[in-house]
């Protein structure tokens, strides 16, 4: 599907289908309040067309109150209600972009909105940001497998505006924001959805050097199993122990055109467990269901990398994904193992379930050594913090306020749902061992996602500013949100990274 900017008035009546937003207006009080269509603005044979109809009188404007019919010259047009226009926002307009495409999408082949009638606090560029983010992320579907493709009949939409044509330079840069954003998150999602016995570390890492190649100002790193156990991984080799597949850690890095001295460096890692069984702590066969979503915590920040790099970020980033899947042989590690991480402290594996933790334990001591200032991951670390957040809320640990305070600010821009959550020296303690230097779980059924959190902390080096994203619940299906499908892959936290890494205060 194509989305354009049009600000010739030619383009206005082309296509099989018009779209117009309509708002209202609440007048009175108690008993007489009455709900007033605001209409004003619409495009004058929009008007006089719906002027002539029976159900005008009755048409309100109210949100998801839709009302179709052909205009005078024949051509289709349906009316979207937004509702008060002082209550709509941005995240209303991308709500609603998606719920358009979906219910448009499989009928009509060219569509024209009029977004000078969408437009928001005059904020043109934003609102054809917002419309243009819905449309891109609602058309998405995973039927690469399905013999009965789902039916796209929607071949271009026209963003058109009468008036806005002296921001026709920015929207046009926002349009292309949107489209950069939107792909990177689509290329994301796949790569969750597919399934284990397709990506495995090898392929996985394949596919991901394929696509980096494309990319401006990138290098591209990936390390074999040898070089990982030269680089003394252990903890990720462990969790590879029982693997059909090599384990593959996948180093990728941009630097800006301008950089300098005092350039900010920040470093995304991910959680790329292919599939996590449990290893020998076996997972129960209805937790394992799903599973191939363990390296959710990588698609994402290689998504938010790819989309980052392809606008021009300032500083200079990179981006590290440990990969393997947790399986169980004669071969794979035994509860009550101890083994020596890369920074050389020793871990007691109590749980071999508890394999994020091991794996992002190599890889964030392996990004510190690389110098970043601040160093993200995002993970699908704990079952616990879906009983912590649910599936809407991303929950968020950091050792540094400054920097949690700026991903809360970049979340709140998109807007992602974010949550910051305590560590405290207690959840420290909690994870000391008796036989090592720590152990990779805390006491049963508390705090998970904060022990799991504490656990990481060990391998961030000192003056690193760290923020570690628990994704296990956001990762998923999304019901609520129209531009998220409802089941699968959602790519939610790529736009709060993107926003953070382009916008963010990196003055740390
Ligand atoms: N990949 C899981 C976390 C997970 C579980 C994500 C359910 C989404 C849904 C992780 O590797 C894991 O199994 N964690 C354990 C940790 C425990 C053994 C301390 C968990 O959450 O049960
Ligand atoms: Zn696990
Ligand atoms: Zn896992």
């Amino acid at each position: 599907m194509d989305i354009s900017l049009h600000f010739d008035s030619s383009k206005e009546a082309q296509g099989d289908l018009l779209v117009v937003a309509a708002f209202n207006k609440k007048d009175g009080e108690g008993k007489k309040e009455s709900t007033k269509l605001v209409n004003n603005h619409w495009p004058k044979h929009v008007q006089d067309a719906f002027a002539g109809l029976k159900q005008a009188p009755n048409y309100k404007g109210n949100l998801g109150e839709t009302l179709s019919f052909t205009s005078l010259d024949g051509g289709r047009v349906i009316i979207w209600g937004l509702g008060q226009k002082s209550d709509v926002t941005f995240e209303n307009l991308r709500r609603e972009a998606a719920k358009i495409f979906k219910g448009l999408a499989a009928e009509y082949a060219h569509v024209t909105i009029d977004a000078d009638s969408f437009t928001l606090k005059n904020d043109f560029g934003r609102t054809v940001h917002a419309l243009g983010e819905g449309l891109l992320l609602a058309n998405y579907g995973f039927d690469k497998y399905l013999t009965v493709k789902r039916k796209v009949a929607l071949k271009n939409v026209v963003l058109y505006s009468k008036s806005h044509g002296r921001s026709k330079a920015e929207a046009q840069k926002q349009l292309d924001r949107a489209q950069t954003i939107a792909e990177a998150i689509n290329f994301g999602r796949d790569l969750v959805n597919e399934p284990p016995n397709v990506l495995h570390s090898e392929s996985y890492a394949k596919i991901l050097e394929q696509d980096a190649k494309s990319l401006k100002r990138v290098k591209i790193k990936i390390l074999n199993k040898a070089q990982i156990k030269k680089e003394n991984m252990n903890l990720l080799l462990s969790v590879n122990a029982a693997s059909a597949y090599e384990p593959r850690v996948v180093h990728l890095s941009y630097e800006p055109a301008k950089a300098n001295s005092k350039t900010k460096h920040i470093a995304l890692v991910g959680k790329g467990l292919t599939f996590d069984t449990g290893g020998l702590s076996l997972k129960p066969g209805a937790s394992m269901m799903g599973m191939k979503f363990d390296m959710a915590g990588s698609a994402t920040v290689y998504a938010a990398f790819r989309a980052a790099v392809a606008l021009h970020p300032e500083v200079k980033l990179s981006c590290f994904l440990g990969i393997t899947d947790n399986a169980v042989s004669a071969t794979a590690t035994m509860p009550d193992s101890i083994i020596k991480a890369r920074n050389g402290k020793s871990v007691e594996i109590l749980n071999t379930d508890a394999e994020g933790r091991l794996v992002l334990g190599d890889v964030l001591d392996y990004a510190c050594d690389q110098g970043p200032d601040i160093v993200i991951d995002a993970a699908t670390l704990t079952g616990a913090m879906l009983v912590a957040m649910g599936t809407e809320v991303c929950g968020f640990f950091s050792n540094n306020q400054k920097l949690a305070d700026a991903l809360l600010h970049s979340a709140g821009q998109v807007p992602e749902y974010m949550w910051q959550l305590p560590i405290v020296q207690e959840y420290r303690d909690d994870i000391k061992s008796q036989v090592a230097d720590i152990k990779n779980i805390g006491s049963a059924g508390n705090a998970g996602s904060a022990k799991g959190a504490v656990f990481l902390e060990h391998f961030i080096k000192k003056g690193v500013a760290w923020a570690h994203l628990d994704i296990a619940g956001v990762a998923g299906d999304q019901a609520f949100l129209p531009y998220c499908p409802p089941k699968g892959a959602s790519g939610i936290m790529v736009r709060t990274l993107v926003e953070f890494i382009l916008n963010g205060k990196h003055a740390l």
